[in-house]
């Protein structure tokens, strides 16, 4: 899809409310997708890694502080701006996933944090993950899963509130779906599993790790988190590594 063709996906006018929430803590991404992808990226102490979709910065500063030398980059203009702000001894460009501005071969991971979701032509973004990466690098990343893109009113509930089940149609039509919640609203992309399984096969990448994250126990100060994720378990983590030489 061109840039001319794109529609307005909701990020400008909605990177206030994202600060703001990134500020209060996300419960989904501190108590359960954190652990998870800080523990895949493992050691990367002196490594040189880019966040694709980096937001307001959140996760380039945790892997800062664990040595990293961060690349960020994002295409909305106040987040990048924050990320900046906040980091300013890391790069940050406004760019899209879909035209990653470095060299080729030149970083040791890939971090893509709930951003793939957003991400218009995910197949040019996988592959331009390929090409910036150097033989043997990883891709890890953490998405929505198909079944959640999918949803049509989350939860059917009965009466008196209770959740009876997930509500899911079209699960195999790529479409755009809007996404509202705590004052933001955007254009997520819904794709099947498949879809990116076979993006990322067909740029090349052998997968190394899948996993469907669930809370291990109950978290007192997000009291959701474990019965919704435990019963559906609406993130994935994955790691793709490319082929050493
Ligand atoms: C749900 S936010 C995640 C931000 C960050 N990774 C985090 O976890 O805090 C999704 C991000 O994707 C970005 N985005 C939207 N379209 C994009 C594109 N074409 N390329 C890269 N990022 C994009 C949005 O601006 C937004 O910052």
């Amino acid at each position: 899809m061109s840039t001319a063709e794109q529609p307005d996906d909701g990020w400008d006018q909605s990177a206030d409310p994202w600060i703001r929430l990134m500020a209060k803590g996300d419960p989904n991404r501190v108590f359960l997708l954190d652990g998870a992808m800080l523990d895949l990226c493992g050691a990367v102490h002196g490594l040189d890694v880019i966040d694709v979709g980096c937001g307001e910065g959140r996760f380039c500063r945790m892997l800062a502080k664990r040595g990293a030398h961060m690349t960020g980059i994002d295409p909305t203009a106040k987040l990048i701006a924050e990320a900046k702000r906040r980091q300013p001894d890391a790069v940050f460009h406004e760019a899209k996933a879909e035209a990653l501005p470095v060299a080729d071969a030149s970083m040791g991971l890939v971090v893509s944090y709930l951003s793939l979701l957003d991400i218009p032509d995910y197949k040019t973004a996988i592959n331009e993950m390929m090409r910036v990466l150097k033989p043997g690098g990883r891709c890890v990343i953490a998405n929505q899963n198909g079944f959640a893109t999918a949803s049509t009113k989350y939860w059917a509930r009965d009466e008196d509130n209770n959740k009876l089940h997930w509500t899911m149609d079209n699960y195999s039509t790529e479409r755009p779906c809007k996404a509202e919640w705590a004052g933001i609203s955007v254009i997520n992309w819904h794709r099947p599993m498949s879809a990116y399984m076979s993006a990322f096969l067909h740029a090349g990448f052998v997968l190394e790790s899948f996993d469907e994250p669930v809370p291990k126990a109950h978290v007192p100060e997000a009291p959701d988190l474990f019965s919704t994720n435990r019963r559906v378990p609406i993130f994935c983590t994955m790691v793709w590594r490319v082929p050493a030489k």
